[in-house]
């Protein structure tokens, strides 16, 4: 009897082991593909900034985190922070490559240099969408799946014009009578299409709209409050009340100019009118000291990015579902932000939180 239970048991002995080994082969591959699973559902975007000091390109990175949140499916968002630098840029954008990625948002340092980001994306599969600093033509037709997502620049140095206008027909603009109106100049990062744009068509749109203009001088101050800050400080000793606009390409800009002339105590500050709508130049706007600005419509930016990456991600071609130009680009429009529409900007982004 011991011995027939011994040696039954002995017989199973084989039986259970295969059992036991194809039991845990099952339960690991299910598991297996239960993991694959629910990495497919989860949507991995990387978010490369290329400084994320920048005022408006950290809010911009916040909406689209937020977004993400809001989505009914899984997305994670890496962001990284370039630094104002492109070598640490490109070795981040590498290794989110290497990390296997499904779409990368990137905001490049130099915006000459897109070539080898795109072949490198494209040689993983990866779909690059750009955004806020515009490759140049040649590169965005290097591969059908890279994308930029902006606004025109030059209507947002329209708008600014029509802002200054609008003072001007109050009389509030020439200060010294003379039939000029007497500039300067603060402009953003030398080479950014939206520097370049913005000084270009604000100061011949001013013309076009009737006003004869002088210009005191210019100078570049990289988007830094601090920057244009130390820019007026400067012309305030040169040209003192001479100033009758401050023409700012974006709100940072803007508002240093005015720290140096809060710090210098001047009793009439000069018009000053920027680009962005942040929320400290909307909250100078409503206690009166920037004149005007120009929303740049980050929400509208994030909001485009996530539909391109979610109709690239269920393996759509974007061109079916949203208005593609060209084939890569997408523009959205910038809003003028005026003294009569800024409490509504205020409760909008109170909403918003
Ligand atoms: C501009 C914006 C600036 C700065 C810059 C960065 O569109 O007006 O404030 O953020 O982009 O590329
Ligand atoms: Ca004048």
């Amino acid at each position: 009897m011991n011995e027939a239970i011994r040696s039954s048991s002995s017989r199973s002995c084989p039986k259970r082991w295969l059992a036991l080994l194809l039991a845990l082969l099952l339960a690991l591959s299910a598991g297996c593909g239960e993991g694959k699973a629910e990495e497919e559902k989860t949507l991995r975007l990387g978010l490369a900034l290329y400084d994320q000091q920048d005022t408006f390109i950290s809010s911009l990175g916040r909406e689209v985190e937020q977004l993400a949140q809001e989505e009914t499916r899984r997305i994670t968002v890496r962001i990284v922070d370039g630094q104002g630098n492109q070598s640490t840029q490109n070795d981040q954008i590498d290794q989110m490559i290497q990390s296997g990625y499904d779409v990368l948002f990137v905001n490049l340092v130099d915006r000459t240099v897109a070539a080898s980001i795109i072949d490198r994306a494209r040689e993983a599969g990866i779909p690059v969408v750009f955004f806020n600093r515009q490759p140049v033509g040649e590169d965005m037709r290097r591969w059908e799946r890279v994308y930029y997502v902006g606004l025109e620049a030059a209507q947002s140095g329209r708008l600014q014009a029509e802002i200054v206008k609008e003072a001007w027909d109050r009389g509030e603009a020439d200060r010294n009578g003379d039939g000029k109106l007497q500039y300067v100049l603060l402009e953003g990062e030398p080479g950014h299409q939206d520097a370049l744009l913005r000084s270009e068509h604000s100061v011949k749109h001013l013309e076009e709209l009737g006003i004869p203009t002088q210009k005191l001088s210019s100078a570049a101050a990289n988007w830094s409050r601090s920057q244009g800050q130390q820019q007026m400080e400067g012309w305030l000793d040169r040209f003192g009340g001479e100033i009758e606009l401050i023409l700012a390409n974006n709100d940072d800009m803007a508002l240093g100019a005015l720290d140096a002339c809060r710090d210098r105590g001047l009793e009439e500050l000069p018009l000053a009118v920027g680009v962005d709508a942040t929320g400290e130049a909307l909250a100078a706007m409503a206690q009166g000291t920037l004149t005007g600005t120009v929303l740049n419509d980050g929400a509208g930016m994030a909001r485009s990015m996530m539909d391109l990456a979610l109709a690239l991600d269920r393996g759509e071609d974007p061109a079916q579902t949203m208005e593609l130009e060209e084939g890569h680009y997408i523009w959205l429009s910038y809003r003028k932000v005026t003294e009569k529409d800024v409490e509504d900007y205020l409760r909008q982004q109170e909403e918003e939180g």
